[in-house]
């Protein structure tokens, strides 16, 4: 890999591509549904203080490793101590767990948009039952093929770029279009209790797993412990101010989470059919019941599954060319081979989840759908602990000293204590305290009481 990395166009394109990357369906589909499912505002309370310590120290991190390097995850590693190659691939493994199913959600999506445009904006509206219905049928299977094929073409064909473009007009769209629809909601009689369970904390909510919840979230929504964030940082310009990209990029994330929530939630309090914990199937079941209400709803409904289609794309391609380009380096095969491998192997693991709710539902691994178990291990399981180990490697071997360097190349940086704190001894004891206890209760050692939670 002689050839010279290509570089983002300065500033604002770097942000927008690690924005374009970030932000998509965990932020519209999974964030409400974790909310709603853990304590609502003790949720957003725990998430927001692991936003701006955790996950900020952790993509300075990521991004600067990438920066320093030169060079994806499996190599940077290797780079920074030989004696953790094995973490690249660790990290590598995630997307890899996450993209069949984030195409099967993307193919739900897809469904939505299909029948919104068809004029079944009425029967979609019918809630759960419409819901539950499609999802133990085999049409998610369908939908899930037609999400992959348009992923894998785009990253067969290259045409990222142009995504991208279009990606720059449709996200501000989409958060004025969210902004648009979270006001409507606060306006529906009753919506209000909604608000309130939302953005007030209530402390009796807490549970070891509302921070297992928003960790994983966390993750998940910023792209960390996965890699990414280090392949971001490998094209970035020296001239780039680290610390500056990452409060923006973690600040258009968190902003289009906090509105997708407050869309979502409140709606689920005006809603007959929809509860709390109703779980990935949350947003499905407000929405449009939501739209159905709205004067001009089915072109609102159109409008918003399409744009929120392509905040996934913008995510999938990167998950995909990801992959793809890893399999490219490490087993030398053509672009073309690869991108048919992945593809191959996505339908393999896709397929059963797309059926997971219906015909398969009888597999289940440690009693979780088999959508909902490759969300846990990738998400409450694998990426924290590539970030412990990540943590561990920087503070204790690289040591974050080599950080600030490569931060400081262009200006100071001010949140070294912060760092220092968070990567050597808050964020490692926090994420074994926390995995521990997690994976006793998801064993049954230990029973953690329940969240009470009513509308
Ligand atoms: N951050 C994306 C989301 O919140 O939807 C998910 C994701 C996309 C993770 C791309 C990783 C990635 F490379």
């Amino acid at each position: 890999m002689a050839e010279k990395r290509s570089s983002f166009t300065g500033k604002i394109g770097f942000v927008l591509a690690a924005a374009g990357s970030a932000v998509g369906l965990g932020n519209i589909w999974r964030f409400p549904y974790l909310a709603a499912k853990y304590g609502g505002g003790i949720f957003l309370l725990v998430y927001i203080i692991l936003a701006v310590t955790f996950g900020f120290a952790l993509m300075v991190t990521e991004i600067a490793i990438g920066r320093k390097t030169g060079t994806s995850a499996i190599n940077a590693f290797k780079t920074l101590d030989k004696r953790f190659s094995f973490l690249g691939w660790m990290a590598a493994l995630v997307p890899a767990i996450i993209l069949p199913y984030y195409s099967v959600i993307g193919g739900w999506v897809t469904k939505y948009l299909v029948g919104f445009v068809s004029g079944q904006s009425k029967t979609m509206a019918s809630g759960d039952s419409y819901f539950d219905n499609f999802i133990s049928g085999t049409a998610p299977v369908f939908w899930f093929l037609i999400f992959m094929a348009l992923t894998a073409l785009i990253v067969l064909l290259g045409v990222e770029k142009g995504i991208e473009r279009v990606s720059k007009i449709m996200m501000p769209v989409l958060v004025l279009l969210t902004l648009g629809i979270a006001i409507y909601v606060m306006t529906i009689p009753g919506a209000m209790k909604g608000v309130i369970y939302y953005i007030k904390p209530n402390f009796s909510n807490f549970r070891v797993e509302t921070v297992l919840a928003a960790m994983g979230q966390l993750f998940y929504s910023m792209s960390l412990a996965m890699g990414i964030m280090i392949t971001y940082g490998s094209y970035m310009k020296k001239e780039v101010n680290i610390e500056k990209s990452v409060r923006q990029i973690s600040l258009f994330d968190t902003g289009i989470a906090f509105l997708a929530g407050l869309m979502i939630i409140p709606a689920v309090f005006v809603s007959d059919n929809a509860t709390l914990n109703k779980g990935p199937g949350l947003m499905f079941v407000t929405l449009p019941e939501v739209f159905n209400s709205m004067p001009g709803g089915t072109i609102i409904g159109i409008l918003f599954f399409l744009l929120v289609i392509f905040a996934a794309l913008t995510s999938s391609i990167s998950l995909m060319e990801t992959i793809v380009s890893i399999v490219c380096d490490k087993f030398k095969l053509s672009r073309r081979l690869s991108c048919f491998a992945v593809f191959l192997f996505c339908l393999i693991i896709g397929v059963p989840t797309a059926l997971g709710y219906g015909s398969l539902d009888f597999i289940k691994i440690v009693g979780m759908q088999l959508l909902d178990f490759f969300d846990f291990i990738s998400n409450s399981v694998l990426m924290p602990i590539v970030a412990l180990i990540t943590c561990i490697l920087i503070g204790y071997f690289v040591k974050p000293s080599k950080i600030y360097e490569e931060i400081e190349i262009n200006g100071s940086f001010k949140s070294k204590p912060l760092l220092n704190i968070m990567i050597k001894y808050a964020a490692p004891i926090f994420i074994v305290a926390i995995l521990i206890f997690s994976l006793l209760e998801v064993f049954g050692i230990i029973e953690l009481a329940p969240i009470l939670i009513e509308k």
